[in-house]
């Protein structure tokens, strides 16, 4: 990535290498193989970037990964990588947030000033955070339990309709009955923006052993992901009044995350926003599932400010980007 100045940057490569064919088998991600695919594709990951930028290794001038959060098997191959080419070049390491990615991805594309209302949607992860500026953030909401891609992998796993699940229901669910199922949908009227998917899992559980044939499937999808629609847009009305009781102007909403992928859940928020007038942004379709992009684009704030990592920095594998936030997952959490 270059930074042209004025707020724009110029992506010159985004090489993704998808392990999903690793992983389908098992309808979720296998640490111990994630790992060894990462060792194994790093280095002819890293010579296609350069390739695709039409750069040499010394035109580098600062060398940015993901730190956190993650798993750490696979964390620990990128930041050693990271390091040592570091080292080498003798130019800067700079540890990177993978949340803190999602959280200005938008920005690869579009002109976003801050502070934000940012809704990440993501395998791993599902929070409302109000981003006041660069580095700072505070969470207002954030699941309790499931992560949304999870549920809609879960769902996908149990209709076996294929791997990673979100873009499998968006395509199941065209073309079914999303009235045929009904389904519960956890803390709607409660528990501020906070949200919850397990007890929607269970229930497709109980309900799948209805599903017969290729129709029931349709339906199944369809009516999961018309709960899913129900809740996330109650519980951005939610967290659009928290914001509006805390920041008077830039009514500004990202939603971010692989699951930010999927059409109708845009179509959907874009008319919650509509209601409040705010303005939604989405990241361009690649660069809402995971991408270098996003990462540089933080690792390049960074080196402006000169906010550099010491090369003994550990990786962080349960980095939050609201570091004051309670922890909220668990039998017995109070909402
Ligand atoms: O952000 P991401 O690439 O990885 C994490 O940081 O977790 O998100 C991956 C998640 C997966 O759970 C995947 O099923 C979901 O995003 N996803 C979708 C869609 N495309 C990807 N969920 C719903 N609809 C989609 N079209
Ligand atoms: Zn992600």
């Amino acid at each position: 990535m270059v930074d042209k100045g004025n707020k724009k940057v110029e992506v010159l490569s985004n090489v993704v290498s998808s392990q999903f064919n690793i992983h389908s088998s098992f309808g979720g991600v296998v640490p111990e193989l994630a790992a060894r695919s990462h060792l194994e594709k790093i280095d002819l990951i890293t010579k296609k970037a350069l390739k695709d930028s039409k750069l040499k290794l010394s035109d580098i001038s600062a060398v940015a990964a993901t730190s956190g959060p993650g798993l750490i098997v696979c964390l620990s191959v990128g930041v050693n990588f990271a390091k040592a080419i570091s080292i080498s070049l003798n130019k800067p390491f700079i540890e990177v947030n993978h949340l803190e990615g999602h959280a200005l991805s938008p920005k690869l594309s579009s002109k976003l000033n801050y502070p934000y209302l940012m809704f990440l949607i993501s395998g791993g992860h599902t929070q409302f955070l109000i981003v006041e500026s660069f580095g700072k953030y505070k969470r207002i909401g954030t699941t309790i339990d499931d992560a949304l891609g999870e549920a809609f992998d879960k769902t996908a796993k149990i209709l076996n309709i294929g791997f990673p699940g979100g873009p499998k229901i968006e395509e199941w669910a065209k073309e079914g009955d999303e009235n045929r199922f009904e389904l519960p949908r956890p803390i709607y009227h409660r528990g501020g923006c906070n949200l919850s998917f397990a007890g929607l899992k269970t229930a497709v559980l109980k309900q799948s052993q209805f599903v017969k044939n290729k129709k029931d499937k349709h339906d199944l999808a369809a009516s999961f992901q018309k709960t899913i629609i129900q809740i996330i847009k109650k519980k951005t009305q939610v967290a659009i009044e928290e914001y509006n009781k805390k920041i008077v102007n830039n009514k500004n909403l990202i939603v971010v995350g692989g699951v930010a992928s999927n059409k109708s859940i845009r179509k959907n928020l874009k008319e919650v926003c509509k209601k409040n007038e705010f303005k939604i942004y989405f990241p361009e379709v690649k660069y809402c599932t995971d991408n270098a992009a996003m990462i540089a684009l933080v690792g390049l704030e960074k080196f402006k400010r000169k906010q550099f990592s010491p090369l003994n920095s550990e990786i962080k594998p349960r980095w939050q980007l609201d570091t004051k936030a309670k922890f909220l997952k668990g039998a017995g959490v109070k909402i």
